[in-house]
Formats: structure tokens, sequence, C-alpha cells
């Protein structure tokens, strides 16, 4: 019973119910009006029969009531699909702002209901490709930028070299070391470059694996232990012995987990230490990487995983690694692609970077 109920509360809410109903209403006006009009004309003839032709209006009548009835019926019903129609016109000129009502329940409430999904879909689309090409006329910019600097010092080096402008041996020495040094920041520049360029494409794949990150960690810290010691630093392992599955593009995750590394190590106060926790949870799996260096203000930490940003060229730079201010920004990005998230925790000067991502 109750199924039935739905079943024609349902039908209620459809277009073909409203033409068949309109259509039921318009018979019975017509049929009324032709019952009527034979009436009247049935009091009207007279015994001498006089007037038998009013007869002969009543289905003419029946014909003018079910059409005018049949029209005022549907005439909303086809109204609505004249601003359908109006509406998809506006929106196909590119009025992408534009929204058809949506005042009915019945299959064209559902079409106006999908194209306004539609529109907003499309609207969402552009606006998109528009944040992208803004975006990418940015990089652009800060790409032109960072590499001219060095461009110009190589540029400057080599006419000096040219024109034999050193005064000794030891200076052409310097000249020459210094040329390759900047020639060396542009290569690293330019495929940093190429690598973020690559990771916000939007055809990035990511080749998943079920790997062991306790042992990716433990791997990277061996190789990454002796250039620490070199510099001062020591590491600390934080990272259990038991291994830690995850769903992950192992190759991308070392990536980002190698540019974590260097940073501590390139802005660490020297001699120190570089702490690396791997912990874990139900889901998720968290990888904090900890190192001194010098305070930052709240300022410069909302903008330290920007591209391009570094917060003082100047500042603790030992000369191990020149940056390019795009390690942060890839690393975050390749930790995005696989669902999770890097975020800084710093306070007076303790910088800790945690990796959170999900297992599976
Ligand atoms: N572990 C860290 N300790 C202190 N400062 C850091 C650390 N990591 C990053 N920074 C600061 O954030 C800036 C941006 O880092 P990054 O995006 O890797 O660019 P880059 O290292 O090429 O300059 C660095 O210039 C540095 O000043
Ligand atoms: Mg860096």
């Amino acid at each position: 019973m109750k199924i039935k109920l739905l079943h024609f509360k349902n039908a209620r809410k459809s277009i073909r119910f409203s033409f068949f109903s309109a259509f039921i209403f318009s018979f019975v006006f017509g049929c009324l009006s032709f019952i009527g009009v034979n009436y009247g004309a049935f009091l009207l003839v007279n015994e001498y029969q006089e007037g038998q032709y009013l007869f002969n209006l009543a289905p003419v009548t029946f014909v003018i009531t079910f059409i005018f009835s049949f029209y005022s019926l549907t005439r909303r019903i086809i109204k609505y699909i004249v601003d359908l129609a109006d509406g998809l016109q506006t929106i196909a000129e590119g009025n992408l702002h534009y929204r058809v009502p949506v005042i009915r329940k019945d299959e064209l409430g559902r079409v106006a209901t999908n194209i306004n999904l539609m529109t907003e879909q499309l609207q969402q689309q552009i606006e998109k490709e528009r944040k992208l090409e803004s975006s990418k006329m940015e990089l652009i910019t800060g790409v032109s930028h960072d590499l001219r600097t060095p461009l110009t010092s190589i540029i400057g080096y080599l006419e000096l070299l040219k024109s034999e402008s050193f005064q000794n041996k030891d200076e052409y020495k310097r000249f020459l070391q210094n040329t390759y040094n900047k020639a060396l920041h542009l290569k690293k520049l330019i495929n940093h470059l190429f690598e973020y360029t690559r990771l916000i494409s939007a055809d990035i794949q990511l080749e998943l694996k079920q790997i062991d990150v306790q042992q990716l960690l433990e791997q990277m810290l061996f190789e990454f232990e002796p250039l620490a010691q070199e510099n001062g630093i020591h590491v600390i392992r934080k990272t259990g012995h038991s291994p830690v599955m995850a769903f992950l593009d192992s190759g991308k995750i070392a990536r980002a987990i190698d540019n974590l590394l260097m940073n501590a190590l390139n802005y660490s106060i020297k001699p120190g230490k570089i702490e690396v926790l791997l912990r874990s949870d139900q889901d998720r799996i968290y990888i904090d990487i900890e190192n001194k260096s010098h305070p930052i203000t709240k300022e410069q930490e909302e903008k330290i995983f920007d591209r391009f940003y570094k917060v003082d060229d100047s500042r603790n730079n030992d000369g191990i690694q020149k940056g390019s201010g795009l390690g942060l920004a890839i690393s975050r990005n390749i930790i995005n692609l696989h669902g999770g998230t890097l975020t800084l925790t710093h306070e007076n000067g303790i910088f800790i970077f945690t990796i959170a991502i999900n297992k599976g």
C-alpha cells in the first residue's frame, strides 16, 4: 500500500503525469461543456423543433473547451521549457554566473538542477585554469629573476677571465672556482624547477607500491650520516626496529625526505644535532625531522613553503648548498599528492618538519 502511495506521489512529480492530468481535465471540461450546450439546446428547442441547429454547437464547444483547457493547464510547463531554453542560451553565450530557476520537482526540475550543476562545474573548471595560468606566469617571472642572478655573475666572471683582469694565479683560480660554483647553482636551480613544474602538472602519476618506510628511512640516514658528521652534525635516529608498511611512491617520498634532511643540515647551527623520529598509528605515519637554527618570525614561518621563498639568503648559509627556494615547495607537493600533509612547528629556532601520510 505504502509503495503504491509512493508510486503515486512520485508519478505526480512526473511531466507525463502533468500532461496526462491536463488531458483528462480538458476532456472532462469538454464533456461538461458538451453536456451543457446539449442541455441548453434541449431547453431552447420548442415543440415545433425550431433551433435544432443549437445541438450542432455542442461538438464545436467540446473542441474549443478542450483546446482552451489543455492550453491553459499546460501553459506553465511550456513557459518553463522556454525559460530553460533561454537560460541555456544565456549560459552558452558565456554568462557562467547565470543560473536557471529550479521551481518544479519533475523531470524539468531535474533538467534545471543539472543545467545549474553543469554550469557550476564549468565555472569552477575555468576558474581553476585561470588560476593555473596566472600561477604559471608567476612561476615564469620568479624563474627569470632567479636564473638571471647566477647567470649575470657567470658572465661577469667570464669577462674578467677573458680580459685577463686577475692579478695572480690565485685570483685566477678563485674566479674560475666562483664561475664553476655559480654554474653548479644554476644547474641545481634548473633541476629543481624542472622537478617542481613536473610535480604541479595535471598529468603527474604516482608509482604507488607497498613499502617499508622504516627501512627506507634507515637506508637514507645511513647515506646521510657521513655528510652530516663531516659538517659537525650528529644524527639521532628514533626510527624504531619494526617495519612500518605504507602504500607510497618510494622515489618521490625519498625525494621529499631528502629535501628536509638537506635543509636541516644546511640551516642547522653547527655543531649541532638532527633528530629523526618515525611514529605511526592505526592509519597514518608521521616522520619528524628536528634541528636547531636561528629563530624566524611568524610571517616568515607562513611563507616558508612558498616557492622561491628563502628566509634570508645571507643567513647561516654555510656554503654546503645554496638554495633555490623550491625545496620545501617540492616536498610539500609530493606529500600532498599522496594525500598527506607537511607542516612546520617552530619555536625559538627549533624547527620540526612533520610529514603525516596515510598508510593505505
Ligand atoms: N630545517 C630548517 N631549519 C631552518 N631553516 C630552514 C629549514 N628548512 C628550511 N629553512 C628555511 O626555509 C627556506 C626555504 O627552504 P627551501 O624551500 O628548502 O629552499 P632553499 O633551501 O632552496 O632555500 C630556506 O631558505 C631556509 O631559510
Ligand atoms: Mg632547501
